[in-house]
């Protein structure tokens, strides 16, 4: 869904202050410091109740200020967040939400920044989470199906700890089996989906890159994950920990045979990124119809701009709120001044300029 308006109070180094946006795209501008990625990390806070830059919402709260307040207005909602150093307050239409993940499903946003090369380069982690983000949104039932899962692993992880009632693991594992299977086979489907939405649709982006993307089920290929779970049993009791299931899947993601992360440049990295993230939106998009929030941080820097341009253009032709943040003010020559606004930030102030 997106956002129209913008206020915030205390946020990071950003001044008290009130944004209008362009529903397709704004343009965020301003020099090392000024509170690009701040702006850009407000919208997320909003959105998600989260930071894509640390795990503790306090840290946003201005220095010597006592609280942050952000209020947004959507297409068809408001929402209200009150962070004290104690507590966050969330209100959507004036009612206070206690489950974030009620708010998380109205407004989906996601961040391209430079931890994205995580996904070519990082642990598997990083890789189930892109991929759990589309699920969550594309599959209703996903989000119970992954909770089940989680309170059957730390049941089981419980027993292998303590040592205690290990005759229970029978009825964990198959528990835990269970749960997987959905998991499991939707992780599996969306990865080909994922690879043939890419091969079909973002070639260019990738400029002869073969991208070859599957998923890698978290135990062996040829057992089920019961008879897997059984076999490891003795091990994960001596290590006190599952060491199998769909918590240690993986998208492997790989060029000619080798792993991209060993073989692409910078560049050639962050064109792989921006085409999985297209991939996924438009899975999303598909699947839901909701507008997509996306926050690209530095969206220029290792582009040449060819690719620049082609990234405008390939997100121009999606239904998505595109938030790009960049040091040069220089917008690709494709954009006419009517379809974006442009903000600027020095010092903590954000400015709208105004082209017309
Ligand atoms: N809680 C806070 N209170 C006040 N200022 C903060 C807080 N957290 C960070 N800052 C400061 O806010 C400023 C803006 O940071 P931000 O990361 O948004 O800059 P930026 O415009 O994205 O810069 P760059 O181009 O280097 O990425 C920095 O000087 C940072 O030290
Ligand atoms: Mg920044």
């Amino acid at each position: 869904m997106a956002i129209s308006q913008l206020s915030l109070t205390d946020f990071r180094n950003l001044k008290s202050t009130t944004l209008d946006f362009d529903r397709r795209l704004n343009l965020i501008t301003g020099d090392n410091g000024s509170g690009k990625t701040s702006l850009l990390e407000a919208v997320h806070v909003l959105c998600q109740g989260q930071s894509f830059r640390t795990a503790q919402l306090k840290e946003c709260i201005r220095h010597d200020a006592s609280g942050f307040l952000l209020f947004g207005r959507f297409e068809r909602f408001k929402i209200g967040l009150a962070k004290s150093v104690r507590k966050v307050e969330i209100r959507v239409d004036g009612k206070v939400i206690h489950r974030r993940s009620d708010l998380v499903r109205k407004s989906p946003v996601n961040v391209v920044n430079a931890d994205s090369f995580e996904l070519i380069n990082g642990a598997p982690a990083r890789r189930r989470a892109f991929l759990d983000w589309c699920l969550f949104h594309v599959e209703p039932s996903y989000a119970n199906d992954w909770r089940r899962y989680q309170h059957s692993l730390k049941q089981r992880n419980r027993l292998l700890k303590t040592r205690k009632d290990l005759n229970l693991l029978e009825y964990w594992d198959r528990d835990l089996f269970e749960s997987s299977v959905k998991l499991g086979d939707m992780r599996r489907i969306y990865t080909i989906r994922l690879h043939d939405i890419v091969q079909e649709h973002y070639r260019e982006l990738l400029t002869g890159i073969p991208l070859e993307i599957g998923y890698q089920q978290g135990w062996e290929e040829q057992e089920t994950l019961l008879q897997c779970l059984a076999n490891s049993r003795e091990r994960d009791i001596r290590s006190g920990y599952t060491g199998v299931g769909v918590h240690r899947d993986d998208i492997s993601m790989t060029t000619s045979n080798r792993k991209v992360g060993e073989v692409l440049s910078r560049g050639q990295s962050k064109r792989v990124c921006l085409a999985l993230f297209m991939a996924v939106l438009k899975m999303v998009n598909d699947a839901c119809g909701s507008t997509v929030v996306l926050l690209i941080d530095d969206l220029h820097s290792e582009l040449d701009k060819k690719a620049q341009e082609l990234v405008y253009r390939e997100f121009a032709g999606m239904k998505i709120q595109l938030f790009i943040s960049n040091i040069d003010n220089s917008v690709p020559a494709g954009i006419g001044a009517k379809e974006y606004k442009m903000f600027h930030v020095e010092h903590g102030i954000i400015k709208p300029r105004n082209f017309s």
